[in-house]
């Protein structure tokens, strides 16, 4: 499906959901087709996680991590059609996507400070519009009046499948029930922390991605958008059975 590019009203679009549920590939894809700026938040706090991981600055140690982050810059850049996030101007794209960091990260992302500082960042990055923001709390806190808020969602099963595919393909080392579980326990702590915990918005449009391909997903989120951009309501739920992504 096609969907307008340029021209109209240069919308804020939030996707949130658990780690594994496709929320990388669709908001890449879809910005992509929108024309419009990628922003995965996820990534910025992985790199904060990295940056405290490499100073040596324990998650505990708030005083610290504020002042961690205030000696980070955190930007995007893009090559040859890939998005890079780079950590005071060195690419840490692959840096960030270690089991370890994974889970220092969920640790750290529930830190104020560490929150905080990057609530600024993303509103800086987003308030233009043309963007699409992936992450865990863009439509209940970052961006609570987004033009359009999805919550893309998958059994704990399928995603730790997903990633344990992925680990693999990168030489990784790790069982799919030590996936599964490193899933769970990720979910567990995105939801439970104090500050800005994964929940959905109350007027975000949830996807099961569970039983649909890439392309269905894409399908059903541009056709919600383009409703929006000619001013029509957004809907409710579109949900799917669980099945393979
Ligand atoms: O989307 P991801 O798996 O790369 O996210 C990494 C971690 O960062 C994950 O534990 C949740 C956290 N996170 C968050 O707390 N808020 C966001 N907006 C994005 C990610």
């Amino acid at each position: 499906m096609s969907v307008s590019r340029g021209g109209g009203k240069r919308l804020i679009i939030a996707i949130d959901g658990p780690s594994g549920a496709g929320k990388s590939t669709i908001t890449k894809l879809l910005a992509d087709r929108l024309g419009y700026i990628h922003i995965d938040t996820g990534a910025m706090f992985r790199t904060v996680a990295l940056a405290a991981r490499r100073a040596g600055v324990s998650p505990d140690d708030q005083p610290a991590l504020a002042r961690l982050c205030n000696e980070c810059t955190i930007s995007f850049a893009r090559t040859n059609g890939c998005c890079q996030v780079l950590l005071n101007g060195e690419d840490v794209s692959s840096a960030i996507r270690t089991p370890e960091i994974s889970l220092l990260t969920s640790t750290i992302s529930a830190r104020k400070v560490v929150r905080d500082f990057l609530l600024e960042l993303q509103r800086q990055m987003g308030s233009a519009g043309g963007v699409v923001l992936e992450g865990r709390d863009i439509g209940t806190v970052v961006f609570p009046d987004a033009d359009v808020k999805f919550f893309l969602s998958a059994s704990a099963e399928e995603r730790g499948r997903r990633r344990y595919l992925e680990l693999r393909a990168r030489g990784e080392k790790i069982s799919l029930d030590e996936t599964i579980a490193a899933v769970v326990q990720r979910d567990r702590q995105d939801e439970e922390r104090e500050h800005a915990p994964l929940r959905r918005a109350v007027d975000a449009i949830e996807i099961d991605s569970s039983g649909l391909s890439i392309e269905e997903v894409l399908e059903r989120m541009t056709a919600v958008i383009e409703a929006r951009l000619k001013g029509q309501g957004a809907g409710t739920s579109v949900r799917q059975p669980v099945g393979s992504f």
